[in-house]
C-alpha cells in the first residue's frame, strides 16, 4: 500500500554517510545544546508568561511551565531515541518515514511546517515589538503591526517591517553556513542566558509575597468563566500558552545530519538544552509574577511585559531594561536563526524524497547550505510575520509542533515493536510508558488551546492533504511509477 511505504533505517543511514554534496558535520555536543538554547529561549519566555500568567493560570504559571516541561521530556526521550538512532536531517520527518510511512511522515512534515515557519514568523514579530520598544515607540504603529491589529487610538496596521528586516538578514546568514551561523548563536545563546539569570537575581529582591497570592486565578474571577481559564484547568492552558517557550529542543534533532558525532551528541544536545531551559523557566516565571501582578500583565504590562516589570516595579534597575531589551533581541535573533534552519533541514529532507520539488534541496556548491530553499522560506515566513499578529502565529506554531510530537511518540512504539534490533545508541527509558505519557501530556495542550487555532490547523492539513495527493504521492523516490 503505498500510504504506508516506508524507507529502511539501513537506506537512511546510507543515504546519511553519502558525503558527496551532504552537509558539512561540524556541530559538537557543545554547539548542538547551545544551539538547542538558542532556540528554546525566546518570545515563549519573554512574550508568552506574561500572558499565560494574565489569560490562564495567575502566578501558577510556574506550574504551567511544569506541565509543559514534562510534556516536552517524554517527547524528547522520544526525539533523542530516533535522533540517534537515525542522525539525518529531517526531524520527526524522518524518523515517522521508516515507522509510519510515507504519509504519516508527510502529516508530520506539514505539521513541522507550523512549528518552524511560524515559529520564525511568530518571533520575529516579538523581535519588532521590543525593538520598538527599546527605540521608545518611534516606529509608526502601521509599520510594525498586521492589517489584522489596531491601536487603542484606532490606527490599523499595514505590515510589519522590522519583523522582515530581521528575516531577511537571518536567511542572509543562514545562506552563507551553518557552522558561521552556529558561532553567531553560541555569542547570542551566552547573553541570552545571563539576561535571564540577572533578572531572576535581582527581581528576587523585588518579589512582594502578595502578588503570589491566590496562587492561581479563582473560579470568581471576571473574565476567566472557562474550564482552562482558573484554577488546575487554568495551569493546563498556561501549559498550551508557555509550551511555546519549550519548542525548539527538538530542533537540534534537524541538525542531525551536521553532528559530528551525532549518536552520542544528539540525546546531549536535546535533552541537555531541555533541562538548562526548565531550570530558568521556572524561577523566571516565579520571579515575574512576583515582582509584576498578574493582572497587570493583561492591560499595561501586556506588551514587553519583562521591560515593564522592571520600569515598574524594579526602583532604581531602569538601567537593566534597556539591557534586558537589547539581550531579547539578539536572544530571538537566535530563536529566529533556528527556527529557519530546522525549517529548511525538513524540507531539505521532504525535497531528497521526492515529496516536494527539487529545489528544496540543491546545496550551494560553494556554502554547501540550501540556498534556495532558505529564499523560499523566507518569503514564505515573511509572508505571516509581516501580515498576521503574533498571537495567531504563537498558537498555530504551538499546536502544530504539539501534534508532531504526539506522532513522534507514536513512532517510537511502533518502532520497538517491527525494528526491534534496530542499533538503538539512546533507548527512551520505560517504553511504552514514556511515550504514552508524552501523548496524553502533549494531546491536553493541544485540547486546552483555543478553537480557532485547532480550526486553522486543521485547515492547514486538509491542505497539506491536496498537496501530498497531487504532487508529492506521485514524485516520491519510493513511487515505482514515479514522475520524475
Ligand atoms: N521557544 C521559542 C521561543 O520561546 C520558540 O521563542
Amino acid at each position: 500500500m503505498s500510504l504506508t511505504r516506508t524507507k529502511s533505517v539501513t537506506a537512511l543511514l546510507e543515504q546519511a554517510s553519502r558525503q558527496e554534496g551532504s552537509l558539512k558535520r561540524t556541530l559538537t555536543a557543545k554547539s548542538l545544546v547551545a544551539l538547542g538554547v538558542g532556540a528554546i529561549i525566546g518570545a515563549g519566555l519573554f512574550v508568552r508568561t506574561a500572558a499565560a500568567s494574565s489569560e490562564a493560570a495567575g502566578p501558577a504559571v510556574t506550574m504551567s511551565f511544569i506541565v509543559a516541561a514534562i510534556g516536552c521530556a517524554f517527547a524528547g526521550l522520544c526525539y533523542a531515541e530516533f535522533a540517534a538512532m537515525i542522525p539525518i536531517a529531517g526531524s520527526a520527518y524522518t524518523y515517522a518515514y521508516t515507522t509510519m510511512g510515507e504519509f504519516t511522515a508527510w502529516v508530520i512534515g506539514w505539521a513541522l511546517v507550523l512549528e518552524y515557519a511560524l515559529g520564525a514568523a511568530t518571533v520575529s514579530i516579538a523581535w519588532s515589538e521590543y525593538l520598538n520598544n527599546l527605540l521608545g515607540g518611534i516606529i509608526p504603529y502601521q509599520w510594525c503591526h498586521s492589517p489584522l491589529e489596531t491601536s487603542t487610538s484606532g490606527v490599523q496596521g499595514m505590515f510589519n517591517a522590522p519583523a522582515l528586516v530581521i528575516l531577511a538578514l537571518l536567511t542572509l546568514l543562514l545562506i552563507k553556513g551553518t557552522e558561521e551561523s552556529a558561532t553567531v548563536n553560541a555569542i547570542i545563546v551566552t547573553i541570552k542566558v545571563a539576561i535571564v539569570i540577572v533578572f531572576i537575581l535581582v527581581g528576587w529582591k523585588f518579589i512582594n509575597p502578595a502578588n503570589h497570592t491566590p496562587f492561581m486565578i479563582p473560579a470568581t474571577e471576571p473574565g476567566h468563566e472557562g474550564f482552562f481559564k482558573h484554577g488546575f484547568g487554568g495551569v493546563l492552558g498556561g501549559a498550551g500558552i508557555v509550551f511555546f517557550a519549550f519548542i525548539g529542543f527538538d530542533a537540534v534533532s534537524t541538525a542531525a545530519q551536521e553532528a559530528k558525532n551525532p549518536k552520542r551528541d544528539m540525546p546531549i544536545g536535546i535533552l541537555g538544552s531541555l533541562v538548562v531551559c526548565t531550570i530558568l523557566y521556572i524561577l523566571f516565571g516565579y520571579v515575574l509574577t512576583g515582582v509584576g501582578n498578574w493582572k497587570e500583565f493583561a492591560v499595561a504590562g501586556k506588551e514587553a511585559s519583562v521591560s515593564y516589570a522592571v520600569q515598574h516595579h524594579m526602583p532604581g534597575f531602569e538601567w537593566l531594561a534597556t539591557m534586558i531589551s537589547f539581550a531579547i533581541l539578539a536572544g530571538f535573533s537566535s530563536v529566529i536563526l533556528v527556527m529557519l534552519l530546522g525549517q529548511s533541514r525538513v524540507f531539505y529532507s521532504m525535497a531528497n524524497d521526492g515529496l516536494l520539488p527539487k529545489l528544496f534541496s540543491d546545496v550551494h556548491p560553494k556554502f554547501r547550505t540550501p540556498y534556495k530553499c532558505n529564499v523560499v522560506l523566507f518569503f514564505f515566513v515573511a509572508a505571516f510575520a509581516g501580515f498576521i499578529p503574533g498571537s495567531m502565529a504563537g498558537d498555530l506554531t504551538s499546536i502544530g509542533t504539539l501534534f508532531a510530537f504526539v506522532l513522534v511518540c507514536v513512532g517510537v512504539m511502533i518502532m520497538r515493536k517491527t525494528q526491534p534490533k534496530v542499533d538503538r545508541p539512546f533507548r527512551a527509558p520505560l517504553v511504552p510508558v514514556t511515550p504514552i505519557l508524552g501523548m496524553i501530556v502533549c494531546a491536553a495542550m493541544i485540547i486546552a488551546l483555543d478553537t480557532r487555532t485547532q480550526l486553522t490547523a486543521l485547515v492547514w492539513m486538509i491542505v497539506g492533504l491536496v498537496v501530498y495527493f497531487t504532487y508529492s504521492k506521485n514524485h516520491s523516490k519510493l513511487n515505482p511509477d514515479r514522475i520524475a
